[in-house]
């Protein structure tokens, strides 16, 4: 059967500020590589060649960053969003780009182990026209959450207060046209968005069969800045170790674990102990590199540990002092030992930024 792919990468990413003012959320690294990158690869590794992607019409950063998918042997079609309408909205305004085929709908903020074939089989041999992808969570009211009777879905409801199962429906969906019989007749909710929930209950309600697959290995939603952690982790410690070229590790330094060690890095005198990701050209002197850490692209860590965090490109981080753990730090951020007495914290923050001092 013949699949396409439809990738969001739109909305606001309001949860994970600071780091979305001056970048899409789509766009920030999970073990070095973007995340939008894992949803496009979950479609490749599936067979999928045609790929619409959902992007924020304001900005060109996503195609920018992206390309037109020849990378990855297949072709990318963009779809721009005019305002972020909800995701039965993002369904809509893709039909022209769907035609009367079926399609994997994968919301570019979600990860999943595994890949995504499995699914579209599944969704093939249950004749479904809608297969929803559903994981046990312990907080089922952020999500859409169905109702299960005699193992069918009987009802769908997005964020309900009083959740009637502790599954949510992850952002994988496979889909066939009538899909958009309910994204067409649906109308806004009281958030006033076109929710992706209300569909599939416009889909129940009108006797089409809604199939459904539990996901048992891990899926994420990234919406959340602990959640990018937990993602980082999971990814980095099914990594495969690699040293590429130009790294430079002296014989004082320790190197132990899951570690990718990325093009032209240093290690001097320190310890990484994986799983661990050294982005292209960093240095890393008199330092601890713990687990579950991601180094971005020239970023410098120098006397000071870091420890199970997400770093990004151009960091500088000298002397820290107390070991820095449990981090999201964007693009250029610096930390550094202020000088001179009194002994002081000085900050340069800017808006909607978080720092814990002890
Ligand atoms: O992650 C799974 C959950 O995703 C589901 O359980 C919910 O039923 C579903 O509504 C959705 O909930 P979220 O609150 O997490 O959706 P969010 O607004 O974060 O958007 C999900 C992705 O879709 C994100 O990558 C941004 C993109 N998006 C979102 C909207 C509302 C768009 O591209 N356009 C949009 O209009």
């Amino acid at each position: 059967m013949h699949f396409k792919a439809l990738i969001a990468s739109g909305g606001r990413g309001t949860r994970l500020r600071p780091i979305t003012h001056t970048q899409n959320k789509h766009l920030i690294p999970i073990a070095n590589k973007p995340i939008l990158h894992y949803a496009i690869e979950a479609a490749v590794s599936a067979g999928i060649k045609e790929i619409g992607i959902v992007t924020n019409a304001e900005s060109d950063e996503v195609p920018k960053a992206i390309g037109d998918g020849s990378r990855w042997g297949v072709k990318i079609t963009y779809i721009p969003q005019d305002a972020p309408s909800g995701l039965a909205h993002v369904v809509k305004i893709s039909e022209a780009f769907i035609g009367k085929d079926n399609f994997i709908f994968y919301l570019g903020d979600n990860m999943v182990v595994g890949g995504v074939r499995k699914y579209l089989d599944e969704f093939e041999r249950s004749g479904a026209s809608c297969f929803l992808t559903l994981a046990k969570v312990k907080d089922p009211e952020r999500f859409g959450v169905p109702e299960i009777r005699n193992g069918m879905i009987v009802g769908v409801e997005e964020k309900p207060k009083k959740p009637k199962s502790s599954f949510a429906v992850a952002g994988i969906y496979i889909y066939d046209h009538h899909i958009f019989e309910a994204v067409n007749k649906i109308k806004p909710s009281a958030r006033g968005e076109l929710e992706i929930s209300d569909a599939h209950q416009f889909l129940i309600d009108h006797g089409f069969k809604v199939g459904f697959s539990e996901i048992t290995g891990w899926w994420k939603d990234t919406g959340k800045p602990l959640d990018l952690l937990e993602a980082n982790r999971l990814i980095l410690e099914n990594i495969d170790p690699n040293i590429e070229e130009n790294v430079d590790v002296d014989e004082h330094s320790d190197v132990a674990g899951r570690v990718v060690l990325q093009k032209g890095c240093r290690i001097v005198n320190s310890k990484v102990r994986g799983p661990a990701i050294i982005g292209e050209g960093a240095v890393v002197e008199n330092s601890y590199v713990g687990p579950f850490t991601s180094i971005g692209a020239g970023t410098t860590v120098v006397n000071s540990e870091v420890e199970y965090s997400i770093v990004l490109k151009g960091c500088k981080i000298l002397d820290a002092g107390m070991r820095i753990e449990g981090s999201l730090l964007g693009n250029d951020v610096e930390i550094v030992r202020a000088d001179g007495k009194p002994r002081v914290q000085r900050f340069m923050i800017g808006d909607q930024s978080r720092v814990e001092v002890s």
